[in-house]
């Protein structure tokens, strides 16, 4: 890579999921789920139109980076926040968070959630590297899954 090449942040579209999708599946730490196929990725997109970002190097194939959030009305949510090793370090994930945050107060939104692996230590020193809470031990996550798929 150009190190002077800074990829385009881009707003993400249905068109990128082959490439979102191979990048969830090299990179360590994120898991790629069934909801994370075409027609639920292009569902959450346009239920949450202008919410997630992308980053493709304009002389380049494929994305080197994803941040995806949406909301409930009340709350936001990130996810699938992932930046290529290469790619590392250039501020391309605070950006593309930024952009997520900046549109998520600009559709009412006031607090945002997200999850981590127990055992995605680096993630949780980058988040709070950024600023947010993990002190929420008061809370506990229940899920229940409505289809046979463990993988849902
Ligand atoms: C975590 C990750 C998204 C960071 O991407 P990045 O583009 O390198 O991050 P940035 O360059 O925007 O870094 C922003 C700031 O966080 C710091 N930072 C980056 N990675 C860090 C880490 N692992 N631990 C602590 N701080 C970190 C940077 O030094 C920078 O600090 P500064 O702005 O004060 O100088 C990337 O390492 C990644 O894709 N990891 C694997 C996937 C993953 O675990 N995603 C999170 C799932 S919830």
């Amino acid at each position: 890579m150009s190190l002077q090449k800074i990829p385009d942040i881009l707003p993400m579209t249905p068109g990128d999921h082959a490439d979102f999708a191979a990048m969830m599946r090299r990179t360590p730490g994120v898991v790629l789920r069934t909801a994370d196929g075409y027609a639920a990725t292009q569902r959450y997109l346009e239920r949450n139109p202008g919410l997630s970002f992308v980053a493709r190097p304009a002389d380049g194939e494929g994305i080197v980076g994803c941040a995806m959030a949406g909301h409930d009305g009340r709350r936001g949510y990130l996810q699938h926040v992932m930046v290529d090793p290469d790619y590392r370090h250039l501020g391309l994930a605070r950006t593309m968070v930024d952009h997520c945050l900046v549109a998520l107060l600009e559709a009412g939104i006031e607090k945002v959630h997200l999850d981590t692996l127990a055992t995605n230590h680096d993630a949780h020193r980058f988040w709070q590297h950024l600023g947010w809470d993990d002190r929420r031990n008061e809370i506990v996550k229940f899920s229940r899954v409505l289809v046979e798929d463990s993988n849902a």
